[in-house]
Protein backbone atom coordinates (compact mmCIF):
# COMPACT_ATOMS: atom_id res chain seq x y z
CA UNK A 1 0.00 0.00 0.00
CA UNK A 2 1.48 3.68 -1.20
CA UNK A 3 1.31 5.99 2.16
CA UNK A 4 3.78 8.78 1.04
CA UNK A 5 4.41 10.79 4.26
CA UNK A 6 5.31 13.90 2.35
CA UNK A 7 1.89 15.07 1.49
CA UNK A 8 0.75 18.05 3.31
CA UNK A 9 -1.84 16.70 5.77
CA UNK A 10 -5.03 19.11 7.09
CA UNK A 11 -3.23 21.24 9.75
CA UNK A 12 0.15 21.28 8.30
CA UNK A 13 -1.50 23.77 5.52
CA UNK A 14 -0.78 26.82 5.28
CA UNK A 15 -3.88 29.51 5.50
CA UNK A 16 -5.16 30.76 2.78
CA UNK A 17 -4.38 27.35 1.06
CA UNK A 18 -4.55 28.17 -2.44
CA UNK A 19 -0.93 28.98 -3.57
CA UNK A 20 -0.80 31.18 -6.76
CA UNK A 21 -0.86 28.37 -9.61
CA UNK A 22 -2.18 25.45 -7.92
CA UNK A 23 -3.32 22.80 -10.36
CA UNK A 24 -7.51 22.53 -10.60
CA UNK A 25 -8.54 19.63 -9.82
CA UNK A 26 -9.86 17.26 -13.28
CA UNK A 27 -13.22 16.72 -11.48
CA UNK A 28 -14.23 19.20 -9.75
CA UNK A 29 -12.27 21.94 -11.55
CA UNK A 30 -11.68 23.69 -8.38
CA UNK A 31 -8.41 24.42 -6.56
CA UNK A 32 -6.50 23.52 -3.18
CA UNK A 33 -3.71 23.15 -1.01
CA UNK A 34 -0.71 21.04 -2.54
CA UNK A 35 -0.95 17.70 -2.00
CA UNK A 36 -4.79 18.07 -1.01
CA UNK A 37 -7.89 16.88 -3.50
CA UNK A 38 -10.56 19.18 -3.70
CA UNK A 39 -13.75 17.48 -3.20
CA UNK A 40 -16.12 20.86 -4.11
CA UNK A 41 -15.86 23.17 -6.67
CA UNK A 42 -18.53 24.00 -9.97
CA UNK A 43 -17.58 21.25 -11.87
CA UNK A 44 -17.89 18.36 -9.14
CA UNK A 45 -19.28 15.64 -10.86
CA UNK A 46 -21.63 12.94 -8.94
CA UNK A 47 -20.46 10.37 -11.64
CA UNK A 48 -16.90 11.03 -11.30
CA UNK A 49 -16.41 10.98 -7.93
CA UNK A 50 -15.86 6.68 -7.89
CA UNK A 51 -13.03 6.85 -10.11
CA UNK A 52 -11.83 9.34 -8.11
CA UNK A 53 -11.93 7.49 -5.05
CA UNK A 54 -9.87 4.78 -6.41
CA UNK A 55 -7.34 7.49 -7.21
CA UNK A 56 -6.80 8.50 -4.66
CA UNK A 57 -6.36 5.38 -2.72
CA UNK A 58 -3.77 4.61 -5.45
CA UNK A 59 -1.74 7.88 -4.40
CA UNK A 60 -2.44 8.03 -1.08
CA UNK A 61 -3.50 4.48 0.75
CA UNK A 62 -6.35 3.91 2.87
CA UNK A 63 -6.64 7.55 4.28
CA UNK A 64 -6.18 10.82 1.79
CA UNK A 65 -5.94 14.88 2.08
CA UNK A 66 -8.63 16.36 0.68
CA UNK A 67 -10.28 19.89 0.84
CA UNK A 68 -14.09 20.14 1.43
CA UNK A 69 -13.50 24.28 0.64
CA UNK A 70 -11.56 26.53 -0.15
CA UNK A 71 -8.77 26.28 2.88
CA UNK A 72 -10.73 23.75 4.56
CA UNK A 73 -8.61 20.53 4.37
CA UNK A 74 -9.39 17.18 6.15
CA UNK A 75 -8.62 13.76 5.76
CA UNK A 76 -10.89 11.29 3.57
CA UNK A 77 -10.97 8.18 5.40
CA UNK A 78 -11.11 5.58 2.31
CA UNK A 79 -10.27 2.16 3.55
CA UNK A 80 -12.59 0.23 5.42
CA UNK A 81 -10.30 -1.41 8.15
CA UNK A 82 -9.94 1.91 9.12
CA UNK A 83 -13.11 3.68 8.76
CA UNK A 84 -14.14 0.92 11.56
CA UNK A 85 -11.78 1.97 13.75
CA UNK A 86 -12.50 5.60 13.08
CA UNK A 87 -15.79 5.43 14.25
CA UNK A 88 -15.06 2.67 17.13
CA UNK A 89 -12.33 4.30 18.71
CA UNK A 90 -13.98 7.21 20.58
CA UNK A 91 -10.62 8.16 22.83
CA UNK A 92 -8.62 8.91 19.19
CA UNK A 93 -11.60 10.26 17.10
CA UNK A 94 -13.97 12.47 19.02
CA UNK A 95 -17.57 13.94 17.21
CA UNK A 96 -17.32 17.20 18.79
CA UNK A 97 -16.66 19.73 16.44
CA UNK A 98 -15.25 22.26 19.20
CA UNK A 99 -11.70 19.44 19.50
CA UNK A 100 -11.37 21.15 15.36
CA UNK A 101 -8.23 23.58 14.91
CA UNK A 102 -9.61 25.40 11.66
CA UNK A 103 -12.89 25.78 13.64
CA UNK A 104 -10.71 27.34 16.75
CA UNK A 105 -8.17 29.06 14.97
CA UNK A 106 -11.52 31.34 13.06
CA UNK A 107 -10.59 29.83 9.83
CA UNK A 108 -13.81 28.67 9.04
CA UNK A 109 -16.32 31.51 7.60
CA UNK A 110 -19.15 32.13 9.48
CA UNK A 111 -20.68 32.06 6.75
CA UNK A 112 -19.59 28.85 5.39
CA UNK A 113 -22.04 26.18 4.16
CA UNK A 114 -20.04 23.85 6.09
CA UNK A 115 -21.14 25.37 9.51
CA UNK A 116 -24.96 24.25 9.28
CA UNK A 117 -23.38 20.99 8.94
CA UNK A 118 -20.96 20.16 11.36
CA UNK A 119 -21.73 23.45 13.58
CA UNK A 120 -21.61 22.09 17.25
CA UNK A 121 -25.16 21.77 18.80
CA UNK A 122 -26.48 19.95 22.50
CA UNK A 123 -27.58 16.82 20.23
CA UNK A 124 -26.31 13.01 20.34
CA UNK A 125 -24.28 13.73 16.70
CA UNK A 126 -21.85 15.98 18.59
CA UNK A 127 -21.18 14.02 21.06
CA UNK A 128 -18.88 11.68 22.95
CA UNK A 129 -19.14 9.05 25.83
CA UNK A 130 -21.33 9.40 28.69
CA UNK A 131 -23.54 12.46 27.05
CA UNK A 132 -23.73 10.46 23.82
CA UNK A 133 -25.00 7.64 25.43
CA UNK A 134 -27.34 9.44 27.56
CA UNK A 135 -29.43 11.41 24.71
CA UNK A 136 -28.61 7.86 22.33
CA UNK A 137 -30.81 5.70 24.98
CA UNK A 138 -33.38 8.54 24.63
CA UNK A 139 -33.26 8.14 20.80
CA UNK A 140 -33.08 5.09 20.07
CA UNK A 141 -36.12 4.00 22.72
CA UNK A 142 -38.02 6.62 20.85
CA UNK A 143 -37.13 5.05 17.37
CA UNK A 144 -37.97 1.46 18.95
CA UNK A 145 -41.21 2.48 19.79
CA UNK A 146 -42.61 2.80 16.38
CA UNK A 147 -45.30 0.60 15.27
CA UNK A 148 -45.02 -1.10 12.78
CA UNK A 149 -47.82 -1.59 11.26
CA UNK A 150 -48.90 1.71 11.62
CA UNK A 151 -45.55 3.08 10.02
CA UNK A 152 -46.17 0.85 6.82
CA UNK A 153 -49.86 2.53 6.83
CA UNK A 154 -48.70 5.92 7.05
CA UNK A 155 -46.14 5.58 4.47
CA UNK A 156 -48.67 3.47 2.10
CA UNK A 157 -51.51 6.04 2.52
CA UNK A 158 -48.64 8.72 1.33
CA UNK A 159 -47.65 6.81 -1.12
CA UNK A 160 -50.94 6.25 -2.73
CA UNK A 161 -51.55 9.98 -2.56
CA UNK A 162 -48.49 10.97 -4.18
CA UNK A 163 -48.73 8.91 -6.86
CA UNK A 164 -52.60 9.88 -7.58
CA UNK A 165 -51.33 13.90 -7.72
CA UNK A 166 -49.89 11.95 -11.40
CA UNK A 167 -50.81 9.09 -12.41
CA UNK A 168 -53.31 10.76 -15.41
CA UNK A 169 -50.02 12.05 -16.70
CA UNK A 170 -48.75 9.06 -17.77
CA UNK A 171 -45.33 9.94 -16.67
CA UNK A 172 -43.63 11.73 -13.77
CA UNK A 173 -40.37 12.78 -11.83
CA UNK A 174 -39.98 9.98 -9.40
CA UNK A 175 -37.58 12.24 -7.65
CA UNK A 176 -39.06 15.66 -7.65
CA UNK A 177 -42.88 13.86 -7.31
CA UNK A 178 -42.13 10.94 -5.24
CA UNK A 179 -39.13 10.43 -3.33
CA UNK A 180 -38.42 13.58 -2.37
CA UNK A 181 -41.93 14.63 -1.43
CA UNK A 182 -42.56 10.83 0.70
CA UNK A 183 -39.96 11.05 3.87
CA UNK A 184 -40.81 14.41 4.65
CA UNK A 185 -44.03 14.18 5.30
CA UNK A 186 -43.75 10.36 6.99
CA UNK A 187 -40.91 11.77 9.18
CA UNK A 188 -42.69 15.16 9.94
CA UNK A 189 -45.75 12.76 11.14
CA UNK A 190 -43.28 10.75 13.15
CA UNK A 191 -42.29 13.43 14.77
CA UNK A 192 -46.31 14.26 15.66
CA UNK A 193 -46.61 17.37 13.59
CA UNK A 194 -49.91 17.96 11.57
CA UNK A 195 -49.22 18.55 7.68
CA UNK A 196 -49.38 22.31 7.34
CA UNK A 197 -47.00 22.45 10.33
CA UNK A 198 -44.46 20.16 9.53
CA UNK A 199 -44.56 21.74 5.87
CA UNK A 200 -43.24 24.51 7.41
CA UNK A 201 -41.07 22.89 9.28
CA UNK A 202 -39.95 21.24 6.43
CA UNK A 203 -39.14 24.65 4.26
CA UNK A 204 -37.56 26.33 7.90
CA UNK A 205 -34.88 23.54 8.30
CA UNK A 206 -34.46 23.31 4.82
CA UNK A 207 -33.39 27.54 4.37
CA UNK A 208 -31.51 27.42 7.60
CA UNK A 209 -28.97 24.59 6.73
CA UNK A 210 -28.99 26.29 2.82
CA UNK A 211 -26.70 29.20 4.44
CA UNK A 212 -28.02 31.76 2.62
CA UNK A 213 -28.67 35.21 3.86
CA UNK A 214 -32.41 33.92 4.74
CA UNK A 215 -30.81 31.41 6.95
CA UNK A 216 -31.07 33.04 10.12
CA UNK A 217 -34.78 33.70 9.95
CA UNK A 218 -35.59 30.55 8.96
CA UNK A 219 -33.24 28.63 11.62
CA UNK A 220 -35.61 31.27 14.33
CA UNK A 221 -38.90 30.27 12.82
CA UNK A 222 -37.75 26.31 12.92
CA UNK A 223 -37.20 27.03 16.84
CA UNK A 224 -40.11 28.69 17.44
CA UNK A 225 -42.28 25.49 15.16
CA UNK A 226 -40.02 22.66 17.74
CA UNK A 227 -40.59 24.71 20.67
CA UNK A 228 -44.36 25.36 20.05
CA UNK A 229 -44.52 21.03 19.48
CA UNK A 230 -42.65 20.77 22.13
CA UNK A 231 -44.45 22.58 24.51
CA UNK A 232 -48.15 21.10 23.27
CA UNK A 233 -46.32 17.10 23.77
CA UNK A 234 -45.10 18.25 27.15
CA UNK A 235 -48.76 19.03 28.13
CA UNK A 236 -50.36 16.42 25.80
CA UNK A 237 -48.05 13.60 24.77
CA UNK A 238 -48.65 11.52 22.28
CA UNK A 239 -47.69 7.96 20.29
CA UNK A 240 -45.12 9.99 18.90
CA UNK A 241 -41.23 10.79 19.43
CA UNK A 242 -41.37 13.34 20.26
CA UNK A 243 -43.46 13.06 23.41
CA UNK A 244 -41.34 10.03 23.49
CA UNK A 245 -37.83 12.02 23.81
CA UNK A 246 -39.90 14.51 26.21
CA UNK A 247 -40.93 11.75 28.41
CA UNK A 248 -37.76 9.59 28.62
CA UNK A 249 -35.80 8.69 32.25
CA UNK A 250 -32.80 10.03 30.30
CA UNK A 251 -34.20 14.02 31.14
CA UNK A 252 -33.56 15.51 27.89
CA UNK A 253 -33.86 19.31 28.25
CA UNK A 254 -36.50 21.03 25.87
CA UNK A 255 -33.07 22.55 24.41
CA UNK A 256 -31.56 18.89 23.47
CA UNK A 257 -34.94 17.70 22.70
CA UNK A 258 -35.32 20.65 20.03
CA UNK A 259 -31.67 19.47 18.47
CA UNK A 260 -31.83 15.54 18.53
CA UNK A 261 -35.45 16.75 16.59
CA UNK A 262 -33.38 18.63 14.04
CA UNK A 263 -30.69 15.89 13.88
CA UNK A 264 -33.19 13.53 13.23
CA UNK A 265 -34.95 14.98 10.70
CA UNK A 266 -31.80 16.47 8.42
CA UNK A 267 -29.92 13.00 8.82
CA UNK A 268 -33.43 10.45 8.08
CA UNK A 269 -34.57 13.10 4.87
CA UNK A 270 -32.19 13.56 2.29
CA UNK A 271 -30.89 9.78 2.87
CA UNK A 272 -33.77 8.56 2.40
CA UNK A 273 -35.04 9.77 -0.48
CA UNK A 274 -31.86 8.92 -2.40
CA UNK A 275 -32.28 5.28 -1.13
CA UNK A 276 -35.98 4.86 -2.04
CA UNK A 277 -35.13 6.95 -5.64
CA UNK A 278 -31.68 4.88 -6.38
CA UNK A 279 -33.75 1.42 -5.70
CA UNK A 280 -36.20 2.79 -8.04
CA UNK A 281 -33.60 3.00 -10.39
CA UNK A 282 -31.88 -0.29 -9.85
CA UNK A 283 -35.54 -1.94 -10.29
CA UNK A 284 -36.40 -0.02 -13.79
CA UNK A 285 -32.61 -0.65 -15.32
CA UNK A 286 -31.00 -3.76 -13.62
CA UNK A 287 -31.54 -6.24 -15.94
CA UNK A 288 -30.64 -8.93 -13.13
CA UNK A 289 -33.31 -7.61 -11.30
CA UNK A 290 -36.16 -7.17 -13.58
CA UNK A 291 -35.99 -10.40 -14.87
CA UNK A 292 -35.37 -11.90 -11.23
CA UNK A 293 -37.96 -10.07 -9.11
CA UNK A 294 -40.86 -11.48 -11.45
CA UNK A 295 -38.94 -15.31 -11.42
CA UNK A 296 -39.09 -14.27 -7.21
CA UNK A 297 -34.97 -15.24 -6.94
CA UNK A 298 -34.25 -11.26 -5.73
CA UNK A 299 -36.23 -9.00 -3.16
CA UNK A 300 -36.62 -5.66 -3.14
CA UNK A 301 -34.72 -5.88 0.12
CA UNK A 302 -31.52 -7.25 -2.29
CA UNK A 303 -32.19 -4.08 -4.51
CA UNK A 304 -32.27 -2.03 -1.22
CA UNK A 305 -28.90 -4.07 0.38
CA UNK A 306 -27.32 -3.17 -3.66
CA UNK A 307 -27.60 0.76 -2.89
CA UNK A 308 -26.33 0.88 0.35
CA UNK A 309 -23.08 -1.19 -1.03
CA UNK A 310 -22.98 0.46 -3.86
CA UNK A 311 -24.37 4.04 -3.94
CA UNK A 312 -24.61 4.84 -0.32
CA UNK A 313 -27.11 7.32 0.43
CA UNK A 314 -24.24 9.32 2.80
CA UNK A 315 -21.26 8.96 0.58
CA UNK A 316 -19.18 10.83 2.54
CA UNK A 317 -19.85 11.82 6.21
CA UNK A 318 -18.45 14.84 8.33
CA UNK A 319 -16.70 14.14 10.69
CA UNK A 320 -14.64 13.16 13.16
CA UNK A 321 -11.86 15.35 15.11
CA UNK A 322 -8.68 13.37 16.34
CA UNK A 323 -8.20 13.80 19.73
CA UNK A 324 -4.20 13.76 19.81
CA UNK A 325 -1.20 13.66 17.19
CA UNK A 326 -0.72 9.80 15.46
CA UNK A 327 -0.02 8.16 12.24
CA UNK A 328 -3.57 6.58 10.91
CA UNK A 329 -3.85 5.18 7.74
CA UNK A 330 0.13 5.71 7.23
CA UNK A 331 -0.71 9.29 7.52
CA UNK A 332 0.70 12.19 9.56
CA UNK A 333 -2.60 13.18 11.37
CA UNK A 334 -2.51 15.74 14.40
CA UNK A 335 -4.89 17.13 17.20
CA UNK A 336 -7.62 18.70 15.88
CA UNK A 337 -7.80 17.44 12.18
CA UNK A 338 -10.63 16.81 10.89
CA UNK A 339 -11.68 13.04 9.49
CA UNK A 340 -14.66 12.24 6.82
CA UNK A 341 -16.17 8.90 6.44
CA UNK A 342 -15.57 7.94 3.42
CA UNK A 343 -18.80 5.27 3.61
CA UNK A 344 -18.52 5.01 -0.36
CA UNK A 345 -14.87 4.57 -0.88
CA UNK A 346 -14.82 1.84 2.16
CA UNK A 347 -17.50 -0.11 0.63
CA UNK A 348 -15.47 -0.64 -2.59
CA UNK A 349 -12.47 -0.87 -0.69
CA UNK A 350 -11.00 -3.34 -2.89
CA UNK A 351 -9.70 -5.73 0.54
CA UNK A 352 -13.01 -6.66 1.92
CA UNK A 353 -14.63 -7.13 -1.78
CA UNK A 354 -15.65 -10.20 -3.49
CA UNK A 355 -13.43 -11.09 -6.30
CA UNK A 356 -16.22 -10.81 -8.91
CA UNK A 357 -16.67 -7.10 -7.90
CA UNK A 358 -20.23 -7.51 -7.30
CA UNK A 359 -21.41 -7.74 -3.47
CA UNK A 360 -22.96 -11.02 -1.93
CA UNK A 361 -26.96 -10.36 -1.85
CA UNK A 362 -27.34 -10.80 1.71
CA UNK A 363 -24.09 -9.24 2.88
CA UNK A 364 -24.73 -6.35 5.22
CA UNK A 365 -21.04 -5.71 5.85
CA UNK A 366 -21.35 -2.04 4.22
CA UNK A 367 -20.37 0.95 5.86
CA UNK A 368 -23.48 2.69 4.41
CA UNK A 369 -25.33 3.26 8.18
CA UNK A 370 -21.74 4.02 9.48
CA UNK A 371 -20.50 1.70 12.27
CA UNK A 372 -19.79 2.26 16.08
CA UNK A 373 -21.41 3.90 18.92
CA UNK A 374 -23.05 6.68 16.59
CA UNK A 375 -24.38 3.75 13.68
CA UNK A 376 -27.40 5.12 12.33
CA UNK A 377 -30.09 4.37 15.22
CA UNK A 378 -32.89 4.41 12.59
CA UNK A 379 -32.01 0.82 10.21
CA UNK A 380 -34.94 -0.76 11.07
CA UNK A 381 -37.77 2.25 10.25
CA UNK A 382 -35.68 3.67 7.50
CA UNK A 383 -35.55 0.42 5.64
CA UNK A 384 -39.25 -0.15 6.40
CA UNK A 385 -40.40 3.36 4.67
CA UNK A 386 -37.85 2.95 1.67
CA UNK A 387 -39.24 -0.65 1.09
CA UNK A 388 -42.76 -0.03 1.50
CA UNK A 389 -42.01 3.39 -0.90
CA UNK A 390 -40.41 0.77 -3.47
CA UNK A 391 -43.60 -1.41 -3.27
CA UNK A 392 -45.96 0.49 -3.34
CA UNK A 393 -45.33 2.55 -6.57
CA UNK A 394 -44.12 -1.04 -8.36
CA UNK A 395 -47.90 -2.17 -7.33
CA UNK A 396 -49.18 0.63 -8.36
CA UNK A 397 -47.50 1.56 -11.84
CA UNK A 398 -46.45 -2.01 -13.33
CA UNK A 399 -45.91 -0.98 -16.49
CA UNK A 400 -43.81 2.24 -15.61
CA UNK A 401 -39.98 2.51 -17.60
CA UNK A 402 -37.94 4.96 -18.00
CA UNK A 403 -38.30 7.82 -20.01
CA UNK A 404 -34.39 8.55 -20.69
CA UNK A 405 -31.48 6.53 -21.35
CA UNK A 406 -30.17 4.62 -18.38
CA UNK A 407 -26.92 6.52 -18.85
CA UNK A 408 -28.58 9.98 -18.84
CA UNK A 409 -29.91 10.22 -15.13
CA UNK A 410 -27.33 12.26 -13.52
CA UNK A 411 -26.16 12.45 -9.75
CA UNK A 412 -26.73 15.21 -7.60
CA UNK A 413 -23.79 17.80 -7.69
CA UNK A 414 -22.53 16.70 -3.68
CA UNK A 415 -19.69 15.19 -2.25
CA UNK A 416 -21.88 14.59 0.55
CA UNK A 417 -25.02 12.98 -0.42
CA UNK A 418 -25.47 10.09 -3.24
CA UNK A 419 -28.65 10.81 -4.84
CA UNK A 420 -30.37 10.81 -8.63
CA UNK A 421 -30.86 14.51 -9.63
CA UNK A 422 -33.94 13.21 -11.36
CA UNK A 423 -35.89 10.06 -12.57
CA UNK A 424 -37.92 10.32 -15.39
CA UNK A 425 -40.33 7.51 -16.10
CA UNK A 426 -43.78 7.13 -18.13
CA UNK A 427 -46.58 4.19 -17.92
CA UNK A 428 -49.29 3.33 -19.66
CA UNK A 429 -53.15 2.43 -19.74
CA UNK A 430 -52.92 -0.28 -16.90
CA UNK A 431 -51.21 2.40 -14.55
CA UNK A 432 -53.99 4.95 -15.12
CA UNK A 433 -56.95 5.51 -13.28
C1 LIG B 1 -35.97 7.67 9.20
C2 LIG B 1 -34.77 7.90 8.70
C3 LIG B 1 -33.51 8.19 9.52
C4 LIG B 1 -33.36 8.79 10.76
C5 LIG B 1 -34.46 9.31 11.68
C6 LIG B 1 -31.94 8.81 11.06
C7 LIG B 1 -31.38 9.30 12.23
C8 LIG B 1 -30.05 9.36 12.52
C9 LIG B 1 -29.47 9.89 13.73
C10 LIG B 1 -30.26 10.48 14.90
C11 LIG B 1 -28.12 9.77 13.65
C12 LIG B 1 -27.08 10.19 14.72
C13 LIG B 1 -26.67 8.96 15.54
C14 LIG B 1 -25.65 9.23 16.60
O1 LIG B 1 -24.86 10.18 16.47
O2 LIG B 1 -25.59 8.46 17.59
C15 LIG B 1 -27.84 9.17 12.37
C16 LIG B 1 -26.60 8.91 11.92
C17 LIG B 1 -26.35 8.43 10.67
N1 LIG B 1 -27.28 7.96 9.77
FE1 LIG B 1 -29.26 7.95 9.96
N2 LIG B 1 -31.26 8.25 10.01
C18 LIG B 1 -32.19 7.88 9.07
C19 LIG B 1 -31.93 7.30 7.87
C20 LIG B 1 -30.68 7.04 7.39
C21 LIG B 1 -30.40 6.46 6.11
C22 LIG B 1 -31.43 6.03 5.09
C23 LIG B 1 -29.04 6.40 6.02
C24 LIG B 1 -28.22 5.87 4.88
C25 LIG B 1 -28.44 4.71 4.33
C26 LIG B 1 -28.47 6.92 7.23
C27 LIG B 1 -27.13 7.01 7.50
C28 LIG B 1 -26.59 7.54 8.65
C29 LIG B 1 -25.17 7.75 8.86
C30 LIG B 1 -24.06 7.45 7.87
C31 LIG B 1 -25.02 8.30 10.12
C32 LIG B 1 -23.71 8.77 10.75
C33 LIG B 1 -23.25 7.90 11.86
C34 LIG B 1 -21.91 8.34 12.38
O3 LIG B 1 -21.70 9.51 12.75
O4 LIG B 1 -21.03 7.49 12.45
N3 LIG B 1 -29.51 7.30 8.05
N4 LIG B 1 -29.02 8.90 11.70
Amino acid sequence: MSTPLNSTGPSTTPHPAEPAGAPACPVTGATAAQGATPLYGPGLDGDMLPALYEQLRAAHGPVAPVSIAPGIDAWLVLGHRELLQLTRDEQDFSHDPRRWTLLREGRVPADSPLLPMVGWRPALLFTDGQQHRRMRTAVSDALSGINGHELRRQVRDTAEHLISAFTARGEADLVADYARLLPLQVITGLLGLDKDTGRALVEAIAQTVSATAASADASKRMGAILLQLIDEKRRRPGPDITSALLHHPARLTDEEVLHNLVVMFVAGNQTTVNWIATSLRILLCDPAFRSSLSGGHMTVDDALDLVLWKFPPTQNFPARYATRDMTFGGQPVRTGDMLILGLAAANADPRILPAAGRPVVGNRSHLAFSAGPHTCPAQDPARLITRTAVDTIRHRLPDMELSVPEAELEWIKSPWSRGLAALPVHFGAISRP
